[in-house]
């Protein structure tokens, strides 16, 4: 095993910091949030969207400091409201290209090459080429110690692609193709091993 204490981390150039932090905590989800700005629309990805409670259904997306320009922020807390999207094989160059600068005026749907598509309850734009979609209401803001920003929302709508979803409601990202995120540039393929039962402290791991 190789040591890396506080002082060597602290030693370590600031980019090698920064992938080694970004990866040891393991895999994170890969999500596209789509907003309206009051120009355009905007597409951006997230590797930070958190489960953070089922009832309410409510998630948590973690924001970079507020320090230069951050459209989907803005966005959100001018219209209140954003879509999520989930990230499979097939748009991960494109995903990926949303991280990009693009300027306020110009949307990275068009930018990048994926479809908005609006639904009825809604004037926010989803992307038609993702297998699950959210649509979520802003609820509260945390400013962390870091300088970073916890946006808290609410899940009020879930579009979801037929197959990826079990009787049960088990979303099947290995069906719905869903990529996982290592860092900031790395997708790996998700494959599920498989589902266990509730574990109890006498009883062997029981696969379901
Ligand atoms: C894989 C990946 C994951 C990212 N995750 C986040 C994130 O969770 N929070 C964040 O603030 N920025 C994140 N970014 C950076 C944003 O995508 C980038 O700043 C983007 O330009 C924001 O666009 P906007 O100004 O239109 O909101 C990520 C970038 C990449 C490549």
């Amino acid at each position: 095993m190789i040591t890396i204490n506080a002082d060597s981390l602290k030693q370590l150039p600031s980019r090698k910091r920064a992938t080694l932090l970004n990866n040891v905590c393991g895999l994170r989800s890969a999500n596209l949030i789509g907003t309206r700005g009051v120009s355009t629309t905007n597409l951006a990805i997230f590797n930070s969207v958190i489960h953070l409670g089922s009832d309410p259904a409510l998630i948590g997306v973690v924001f970079r400091p507020l320090t230069v320009e951050r459209h989907t922020y803005d966005n959100i807390k001018e219209f209140k409201a954003f879509t999520i999207n989930a990230v499979n094989q097939s748009i991960i160059s494109k995903a990926h290209q949303t991280s990009a600068k693009f300027p306020e005026n110009r949307s990275e749907f068009e930018a990048v090459g994926l479809t908005a598509q609006y639904r009825e309850e809604s004037h926010l734009p989803f992307v038609a080429e993702s297998p699950i979609q959210l649509l979520c209401h802003f609820s509260k803001e945390h400013l962390l110690e870091n300088g970073c920003v916890l946006v808290t929302a609410t899940i009020e709508s879930i579009y979801i692609q037929e197959s990826a979803l079990d009787d049960d409601m088990f979303v099947n990202h290995q069906l719905a193709n869903s990529v996982a995120i290592g860092g900031l540039d790395a997708y790996y393929s998700v494959a599920l091993e498989g589902r266990y039962a509730y574990a109890t402290v006498d009883e062997t791991p029981k696969l379901l």
